[in-house]
């Protein structure tokens, strides 16, 4: 059961069927586009979107706001010291921010950045600063099928490939994601993390976890690793910092809170430069571009993820989403990671060709038929026209993401969830493909307009 009581309620909205046809359109049939008031379930992102605790609004409440020095950001870097471990504590708004200043430090032509599998804005930020961003999981962890306990491992042949092609000098450092956002949410065990460590070292390349998800990374290696049952969860994460030299977080995931993030490392002279760079763009070294209550509500909420009854509720409540999909036989990638389910588009509408977006019109039709809104993670976000040759490009999969926000959503909202899921898949013959009708060059996925393709032939046959 939902190991905590409801002190504050927010209404949730509902809309009919023919209002969320009309939405879609005056949306473009694209997500992003539709005002949160008119969405019943959100499940677009697990980021920023958790509920904060009785004691972290009380922390709100002790709010230092000084310019320098503020009492919260003392008690946030002892706290994060105390679970990372690690010397330097630099407090940024959120993740890729941290992202930016570690990279535009570290990163130039050149050089290359091996991770398990980057998230977007890692990868961005990699290649903003002019360097090659290189995915090194394991080949399991791209199957959607494949049922193994630790599927965001880092491939070890892969990534000494990926040393010897490179060369050692010109790999600043080797990221890890903890968990495997773009892999499914999947975890990496102590074992991968020790032997990754193990092989950096023989060349001298530092270790630096992409941590947003490291409690959640934790909770499944007590449960999935032997050697680590009688574990805190605050052990556990406190061995997996001791092999790294460092890491970059946006605490909108594990930290519970709704805007802030960070950078640890345990090198002097980086974090000097860093420093640098941060005063440049998002203020002073004790407030990071956030509000001294801001950092307070962090340290908090930092603490409380550690527990393993939150944890526990945490990872059961999305893997029952994941159980209850996977019984009515929706497609989905197995097995279920740590912050949502990832619908297989492909497998849920074959009949659907991947120019026209399966996995977003499947996200429009989970949205028309209950107001669920996900995310498509497919061709929209990740194809296009080769630059070089001109040619369609497709990503491996197409899945729609539904991640679920922490402390947010009850169990009856999951089967609410999984019912319109369902209804959606008795019916998904009838489901049409998309086409584009406005995108940016860039990031196209967040203000690309739409139409359906039925709207299209119909506009031809008459
Ligand atoms: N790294 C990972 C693995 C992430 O999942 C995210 C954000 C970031 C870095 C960037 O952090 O948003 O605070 O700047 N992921 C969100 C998501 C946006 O929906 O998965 P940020």
């Amino acid at each position: 059961m939902e190991p905590f009581k409801i002190k504050v309620v927010e209404t949730i909205p509902q809309t009919s069927r023919r209002e969320r046809r009309q939405i879609l359109e005056e949306a473009g049939y694209n997500l992003f586009a539709i005002p949160a008031d008119r969405v019943t379930i959100d499940l677009l992102t697990d980021s920023g979107t958790a509920a904060m605790s009785d004691r972290q609004w009380a922390g709100i409440m002790l709010g230092d706001e000084s310019y320098a020095g503020s009492k919260n950001y003392y008690h946030f870097e002892e706290t994060v010291r105390e679970i990372f471990g690690y010397k330097y504590v630099i407090p940024t708004h959120q993740g890729r921010v941290a992202e930016n200043l570690l990279f535009s430090v570290l990163v130039k032509k050149g050089t290359a950045v091996p991770n398990n599998i980057h998230f977007d804005t890692t990868r961005a930020n990699v290649e903003f600063n002019d360097g090659l961003a290189l995915d090194c999981v394991i080949d399991a962890g791209l199957d959607p099928n494949a049922d193994l306990p630790f599927k965001g491992n880092m491939d070890l042949k892969k990534l000494e490939g990926v040393i010897r092609q490179t060369g050692a000098s010109n790999i600043p450092l080797c990221l890890m994601t903890i968990t495997n956002n773009s892999g499914g949410g999947q975890p990496v065990s102590m074992e991968n993390i020790r032997k990754t460590r193990k092989l950096l070292d023989q060349y001298g390349i530092p270790l630096y976890f992409d941590a947003c998800r490291f409690a959640e990374n934790s909770f499944f290696i007590k449960e999935r690793e032997t050697d680590y049952r009688e574990r805190s969860i605050l052990s556990i994460a406190r061995e997996i910092f001791s092999y790294g030299d460092g890491c970059t977080m946006s605490a909108k995931k594990d930290g519970l809170v709704n805007m802030g993030g960070f950078l640890c490392t345990n090198d002097r002279e980086l974090s000097q430069s860093i420093t640098n760079l941060l005063i440049l763009h998002e203020g002073f070294p004790t407030y990071g571009g956030l509000a001294g209550r801001d950092l307070e509500a962090m340290a908090v909420g930092l603490r409380e993820v550690l527990d393993e009854n939150y944890l526990s509720f945490r990872i059961r409540q999305v893997q029952s989403l994941g159980d209850m999909l996977h019984k009515r036989g929706v497609p989905i990638l197995r097995p279920t990671g740590g912050h949502a389910i990832y619908v297989n588009a492909g497998a849920f509408l074959p009949h659907i060709p991947r120019e026209a977006f399966p996995a977003q019109a499947l996200a429009c039709a989970f949205y028309e038929e209950g107001g669920v809104r996900g995310v498509e993670i497919g061709s929209l976000m990740f194809g296009g026209n080769d630059k070089t040759t001109g040619e369609a490009k497709h990503p491996e999969l197409e899945m729609v993401r539904l991640a679920v926000p922490r402390r947010v959503y009850t169990t009856r909202h999951m089967q609410y969830v999984a019912e319109t899921i369902a209804a959606v898949y008795e019916r998904r013959e009838s489901i049409q493909g998309l086409e584009i009708v406005y995108e940016a060059p860039v990031l196209r996925h967040f203000t690309a307009r739409l139409r359906p393709l039925e709207e299209q032939n119909a506009k031809v046959r008459n």
